[in-house]
């Protein structure tokens, strides 16, 4: 793990290449990005072992003649990726049980291939496996990305047996690491409470990180994290840091072993947790990608290459300023008409904003949509609130010079819904079980593994796009966690299918919705930051980062988010004073001084607004627009963290040509008499002067 150890990689997991003073010069495998490599070896019986993720090692060459000591049943080796069976103790990455029953899976090297893809900067690396007994194969994909230093993983198992197989657990990627010690971050946190940083050194055993919520899966937990090696303390510029973050936004788990050796075993991937798939004959399991960095330049540089990373491969439009808009929500909520909808528009083309986003409330006729409790499923305008129509309101917006949005949860339905009334089957929900009801007392999900479901979600988007091709933009929302196990599309037999399909369903609707509609802006929400992952943002634009638009506690929600999330992707809305989910009163200034750390937009009634706060906003908004290119697209140093409760939060996002940089300072805390501690800023070129 450490940049100095160039040709000698055998060190790092010491004597575990060669297995005995016969065997012959293990093949090698180096996977490089500009500064970091992944090298595994092939032992002469065929085994993949996996022994160094860190700085760049050109020649790889291994120290021949080191005879194992670990080669004995007190412990396997570090395989590239671990199955049930063998030496292995550890929780493996596959875990099968074959078509004659039997429970053992060891994969042995077939052949492996390196190409560079049209994109020069990518690299895709495939090694081909098999079971020493069983017609069961396992291809590992290493994609790796140069300039931006990260390293993408996932695997395809194939079932070449004679009857079905059955996976019980399928994880993208197990990465061995070997340290003295391994500090873990990560985000924990809750609705109205996201991303909150946490730090734990990891100790022998295990330590999990997983959501069985389906739906809204990172409200609590985060596919996303940090293990910063040989340290005890978290460091954002200094030290080697390992970051992962899964793409994945159905049920995940992570999983952190440190054995007996001190070896700590990353587990990542869609959550094996009652999902036992069953794979036909012929059939082959795809896992979703698990992406990886590497930083000797400490948690700051690991927050740097995937930003990076998202900008250019991982975010839909990474590149695309996202224009500052006005959400009604917290403005209107449910309540409102054309009129307060025109006024909102006029108020907020006057401050400058370039959208106006009408959010829930604006459709359902025989349930109409007047609260939480009616109407999702029928997504046709409420004729009584708006009998103008939404090209009313688009138009309008447009001819103000903005573009238009407007909010949708496709795939959810109410009890009190037409939807529901006409299709009781397409909602999950166990055959014979009484249906468990979400927000308002009667939303259910729907059954995105039913292909039915699938177009109906679809031609949502589509319907709407095609009726009022104004829509700039669409806020899609998801307020419910999956609390019907079960799905009425799938066999009896294929239950525990349904957190794997429901999300496949899921991509494969984005995928639709990409491929006809790729200017389209959308939003991703559930609840807040209950969607805040690269399962989702290949197909979305961005997060709303939570429900909670307090400026003070949204300092810590984006600041824990910034560790994985680049500040083009985070929305961040300027709201009204008493916050309307803490009920504290904070200064505009403040108020719009953290907005403007990520994508600035409003979430308040302009009306009960005053001129002086109109004029403050309509200034902040101007000056936004002259540093939105270096919020967005720029590098984020973090300076002192709101989780140090040194009184003060400060970051800065500097421009890559290092000319220009914006610096934040945020007070946290307030006492009489108090010294805060001095800034020292990062990022910025020594011998430049800066104005
Ligand atoms: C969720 C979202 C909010 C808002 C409401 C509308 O809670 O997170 O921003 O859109 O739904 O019902």
């Amino acid at each position: 793990m450490n940049k100095t150890l160039k040709p000698l990689f055998a060190c790092l997991f010491s004597g575990l290449i060669c297995t005995g003073a016969a065997a012959a010069e293990p093949q090698v495998i180096n996977i490089k990005t500009d500064g970091s490599s992944m090298v595994m070896s092939v032992t002469s019986d065929g085994e993949v072992l996996f022994h160094h993720f860190g700085g760049r090692i050109d020649d790889a060459t291994p120290v021949t003649g080191i005879k194992s000591y670990r080669r004995t049943d007190h412990g396997t080796d570090n395989l590239a990726y671990s199955t049930m069976g063998g030496r292995n103790f550890r929780e493996p990455a596959l875990r099968v049980t074959h078509a004659d029953g039997d429970m053992n899976t060891e994969l042995r090297y077939v052949s492996h291939t390196t190409r560079t893809l049209a994109d020069t900067n990518v690299t895709r690396t495939v090694i081909k496996l098999t079971d020493t007994n069983q017609a069961l194969d396992v291809e590992l994909f290493y994609t790796a990305y140069a300039k931006e230093n990260v390293i993408t993983t996932h695997a395809v198992i194939r079932n070449r047996e004679k009857g079905s197989i059955v996976l019980h657990s399928f994880y993208s990627s197990s990465l061995p690491v070997k340290a003295r010690s391994y500090l873990l971050t990560h985000l924990y946190g809750a609705w109205a409470r996201e991303s909150q940083v946490d730090h734990t050194l990891l100790t022998h055993g295990s330590k999990s990180i997983e959501s069985r919520k389906q739906v809204r899966t990172t409200h609590t937990e985060n596919p996303a994290f940090m293990i910063t090696l040989d340290s005890e303390s978290f460091d954002e510029n200094y030290g080697e840091v390992i970051a992962g973050a899964l793409a994945w936004s159905g049920n995940f788990r992570l999983n952190f072993e440190v054995d007996e050796f001190n070896v700590l075993n990353i587990l990542a991937g869609a959550n094996p947790y009652a999902s036992d798939y069953t794979l036909g004959a012929g059939e082959s399991f795809t896992t979703p990608e698990m992406i990886y960095t590497y930083s000797s330049e400490g948690a700051g540089g690991a927050s740097r290459h995937l930003h990076d990373w998202a900008r250019n491969y991982g975010v839909w439009h990474g590149h695309t300023y996202a224009p500052t808009l006005l959400n009604s929500w917290e403005g209107a909520y449910f309540t409102f008409d054309a009129k307060t909808l025109t006024e909102m528009i006029d108020d907020a083309a006057d401050m400058g904003l370039e959208m106006f986003v009408l959010d829930d409330g604006w459709f359902g006729n025989k349930y109409p949509r007047n609260d939480s409790n009616a109407g999702l499923g029928d997504w046709q305008v409420n004729a009584k609130k708006l009998p103008e129509g939404i090209d009313y309101i688009a138009s309008y917006a447009h001819q103000k010079g903005m573009k238009f949005g407007i909010w949708i949860e496709p795939e959810m339905a109410n009890t009190t819904s037409e939807l529901y009334e006409k299709h009781p089957d397409w909602v999950l929900k166990a055959s014979e079980r009484d249906v468990v009801l979400g927000r308002g007392g009667t939303q259910v999900v729907l059954d995105l593994a039913n292909p039915a479901v699938q177009d109906f979600v679809f031609g949502v988007v589509d319907n709407l796009m095609t009726s009022y091709p104004e829509i700039d933009y669409i806020k899609w929302d998801a307020n419910m966690s999956v609390q019907n196990h079960g799905s009425q599309y799938l066999t009896k037999d294929n239950q525990s299918h349904m957190y794997i399909e429901f999300h496949r369903g899921f991509e494969k609707i984005c995928q639709r919705i990409r491929a006809k509609y790729p200017d389209l802006t959308i939003q991703a929400c559930a609840s807040g930051g209950g969607r805040a992952n690269y399962g989702v943002l290949p197909y979305f634009d961005e997060f709303w980062v939570s429900d909670n638009t307090d400026a003070l506690q949204r300092v810590y929600m984006q600041w824990g988010t910034s560790y994985f999330f680049p500040a083009i992707a985070m929305a961040s809305h300027i709201s009204a004073a008493p916050n309307h989910q803490t009920f504290r009163t904070i200064p505009l200034k403040y108020r719009i001084d953290v907005a403007m750390s990520g994508r600035l937009g409003m979430e308040i009634q302009p009306k009960n607004m005053t001129e002086e706060e109109k004029a403050l906003c309509k200034n902040a908004i101007a000056e936004y627009k002259t540093i939105r290119p270096v919020v967005q697209l720029g590098d984020i140093y973090r300076l002192l963290s709101p989780y140090d409760k040194q009184g003060v939060a400060s970051l800065m996002y500097v421009a890559p040509e290092k000319d220009k940089a914006v610096f934040y300072w945020w007070k946290t805390e307030h006492f009489c008499n108090q010294h805060l501690p001095r800034v020292k800023m990062a990022g910025l070129c020594a011998d430049k002067q800066y104005r």
